[in-house]
């Protein structure tokens, strides 16, 4: 029998590529940077797999070219790059890697908040430059961090890996989400719950940790920017769309809010012109960016696709119902 055939768009790890030799014969995209769309179109065309970064758009002009394509994997835990009733209509399965870039996120989130509120991009520049010369007491004077007061908007996997991160800085933390967990989760977290907007007014420093939906898109307005404290800092590691960039650059300009710490963008990778400012750091999407963690992303896709191909359940389908019809 032969193995079914599989792209990946990336090399991967050899780790992962271990776990799919066996069951798979897999064509990897080795060459630097992302595969132009065109060949990601033509390298499905006979192909029964796929792993895809988030870079790869799994929508239906490519299911339309990919009419054996049984499995698309998407190698990061947000999945607003794929289709997934398109995926569904056409009987494929689609899978993602949730939990194991949880504290590697929240980390970063953790990273930014301290690097926006204690200047260090602006304080990194001038160590390197030349110019500094001396210390002085006002010099690049920022904002506490300790004790303050850390909101955050959803509180899934993430939102509350940055939660427990926040007792070492003696922080107040209050949360909002659609879903409300037990409250035993609320004592041993010690967070509060909050409606948006009081949450909004509140906090010193707002963490978002919300998916990517039609719900989602634009949560980050500038009513929202309106109702922060001027002193206050956003930070995002989830996805850019769910702030409006606009608005944000307005705010930031305006001096609404005190600053951002940023890892995602609306339209990556462009940033916008007004974003590049002393006031934001600016990353570029790495906030799960650990080789430990990457790697275990790149394994949990493969093991997705033996899954399917070995005909058991890829334990991280997102459209389950696509497995009992087939
Ligand atoms: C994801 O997994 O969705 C991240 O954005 C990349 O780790």
């Amino acid at each position: 029998m032969p193995k079914p055939k599989v792209f990946a768009t990336h090399g991967l790890f050899d780790v992962a590529r271990q776990i799919l030799q066996k069951s798979c014969d897999v064509q990897y995209w080795t060459k630097p940077g992302r595969p132009p769309r065109e060949e990601v179109l033509q390298q499905v065309k006979e192909k029964e797999g796929l792993i895809c970064l988030l870079t790869e758009k799994v929508n239906e002009d490519l299911l339309r070219e990919a009419p054996n394509l049984r499995i698309a994997a998407n190698v990061a835990v947000g999945f607003d790059n794929i289709d997934v009733a398109a995926c569904t209509k056409r009987g494929v399965a689609a899978t993602n890697t949730p939990g194991v870039l949880d504290e590697t996120t929240a980390d970063f989130a953790w990273t930014l908040l301290m690097a926006v509120a204690r200047r260090l991009s602006e304080g990194e520049a001038l160590a390197r430059s030349g110019n500094w010369k001396n210390w002085d007491l006002d010099q690049l004077v920022g904002t506490d961090v300790w004790g303050k007061t850390l909101g955050i908007v959803g509180f899934g996997r993430i939102g509350r890996a940055v939660a427990r991160r926040a007792s070492g800085f003696q922080m107040k933390v209050i949360y909002t989400d659609a879903v409300r967990p037990a409250e035993e989760v609320e004592k041993e977290l010690k967070v509060e719950f909050r409606e948006m907007n009081a949450l909004l007014a509140e906090s010193d420093f707002i963490s978002v940790h919300v998916p990517l939906l039609p719900e989602t898109r634009g949560l980050f307005d500038s009513p929202k920017f309106y109702r922060m404290k001027p002193t206050a800092f956003l930070i995002n590691t989830s996805r850019g769309s769910v702030v409006d960039e606009a608005a944000l650059v307005a705010a930031l300009e305006s001096g609404k809010i005190a600053g951002a710490g940023l890892d995602v963008y609306e339209n990556e990778p462009f940033i916008h012109p007004g974003l590049k400012r002393a006031n934001v750091v600016l990353a570029p999407h790495i906030a799960s960016a650990s080789l430990e963690t990457r790697t275990k992303m790149a394994c949990i896709a493969a093991e997705n696709v033996v899954a399917l191909f070995t005909g058991k359940r890829p334990p991280n389908v997102l459209n389950p119902e696509v497995l009992k019809v087939s």
